[in-house]
């Protein structure tokens, strides 16, 4: 899967010209000019990380520059650099500035990513992934006026079970505009503007439709409402209720599904519960799912000589998530190189170039190079944690287990 690093960077970047404000303010040019060609480089890295606004974070790259080469360097010139850059400097500054507040206090176009994920990348979940594709099908249809597809889809359970995974196949079959956005790191890094954020969000998916919004970490935004709850986490709030109630009636024929995960379904305010009438549950893999999941992550290695029932039954055993199997193929294929190529270590000595010319030694995994590992890996989830995702579906989930 591509790593999206863009929504990482602008937050990078709101900091570094929050430290460049703050140092122009104190007067220290030499601290605001650093600043300055840190936030140019920092745009230089959204533009080759966001495409489809390279132009933009180039012309914004450049406007830092000349804000930190008007900089002076001399903090004994300070007063009078500053008196004369209020000619062609400062109005340089002000500019890039603005424009750079406007992308946002948070830009959401530039949380676009294009998944490589497909359904065959998922192992087990055959009804799950069934009912997506039928959702994203049906939205693209023409249909009669009260066919309305789901708005959105709430997809909860234990970690390491594919939530996220399913969401970038969904994305990744339409090639659809697919908005990562971690719930958790918003809240805490846009605390206060997140609402804005919000609208930005789904007024940039609209235009970008077909688009999934991928809200992970659900939670973390819409914690149940308490005593407690501040003033922006209620607008916050309120601002989602109105997007997710908005959606379908401003575009009915373009695609915009709203993929929430989480690990809490419990936590979640019911009015937001309410938006989400499809809520299903992902579980631990069954034994056909932990087979299927052992043969996508070693695919290209020859395991004829495995016994994947009895692999199958053991994670199933352990209670292995599909990370957890992710990690156990590893470490057996990690076991299985050393054991074939002992002398690994003394390769570190020669150049890149000697090293591309060599091959790397394999051979069958073996059940023993499995049973190693899996006495290692141990399951964070317990029987108690299960039973809470039990009582909570049966209350309020779909189960397509
Ligand atoms: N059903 C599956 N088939 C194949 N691989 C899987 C499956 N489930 C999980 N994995 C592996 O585990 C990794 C983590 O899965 P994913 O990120 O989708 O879990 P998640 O449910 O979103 O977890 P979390 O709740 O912690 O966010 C995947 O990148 C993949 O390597
Ligand atoms: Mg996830």
């Amino acid at each position: 899967m591509k790593i999206d690093l863009s929504g990482f960077l602008l937050s990078e970047l709101r900091d570094m010209m929050d430290e460049y404000k703050k140092a122009k303010s104190a007067g220290d040019d030499d601290l605001a000019k650093e600043k300055a060609f840190a936030c140019a480089a920092l745009n230089r890295r959204l533009a080759s990380n966001v495409p489809s606004l390279e132009e933009k974070y180039m012309g914004h790259a450049d406007r830092w520059e000349q804000i930190a080469t008007g900089c002076s360097p001399h903090p004994a010139n300070r007063r009078g650099s500053r008196n004369k850059s209020a000619g062609i400097g400062s109005r340089t500054r002000s500019q890039a500035e603005e424009e750079q507040d406007g992308d946002g206090a948070f830009n959401a176009s530039s949380l676009i990513t294009h998944s490589q994920v497909r359904w065959d990348d998922i192992g087990g979940l055959d009804e799950v992934k069934r009912l997506m594709m039928e959702t994203i099908v049906i939205a693209g249809l023409k249909k009669p006026e009260s066919v309305k597809p789901w708005k959105g889809i709430l997809l909860y359970g234990p970690p390491g079970t594919g939530k996220t995974l399913l969401a970038a196949a969904a994305a990744g079959s339409l090639n659809a505009s697919f908005f990562d956005v971690k719930a958790d790191k918003i809240v805490s890094k846009y605390f206060g503007e997140s609402s804005k954020l919000i609208s930005g969000l789904y007024t940039a998916a609209r235009s970008h439709a077909p688009s999934i919004v991928f809200l992970d970490e659900f939670d973390a935004l819409s914690q149940s409402r308490s005593d407690d709850t501040s003033d922006a986490t209620r607008k916050l709030l309120s601002s989602l209720l109105t997007e997710l109630d908005g959606l379908q009636d401003k575009k009915s024929d373009r695609l915009l599904l709203t993929l929430a995960a989480t690990n809490t379904p419990w936590d979640l305010d019911t009015a937001v519960l309410s938006r989400f009438p499809r809520r299903i549950f992902i579980p631990l893999p069954d034994e056909a799912a932990c087979r299927e999941i052992i043969r996508i992550h070693t695919e290209s290695l020859d395991i004829s000589s495995l016994n994947l029932d009895e692999l199958g039954a053991e994670c199933v055993k352990k209670r292995y998530s599909g990370r957890d199997i992710h990690t156990l193929c590893q470490q057996a294929m990690w076991t299985m190189i050393r054991d074939e190529n002992t002398e690994l270590h003394n390769l570190a000595l020669l150049p890149f170039d000697e090293l591309q010319k060599r091959s790397l030694k394999v051979r069958a995994l073996s059940m023993d190079d499995f049973d190693s590992a899996i006495a290692r890996i141990k399951s964070p989830v317990t029987r108690a944690d299960l039973d809470l995702f039990t009582h909570w579906s049966e209350e309020f989930g779909e189960d397509f287990s």
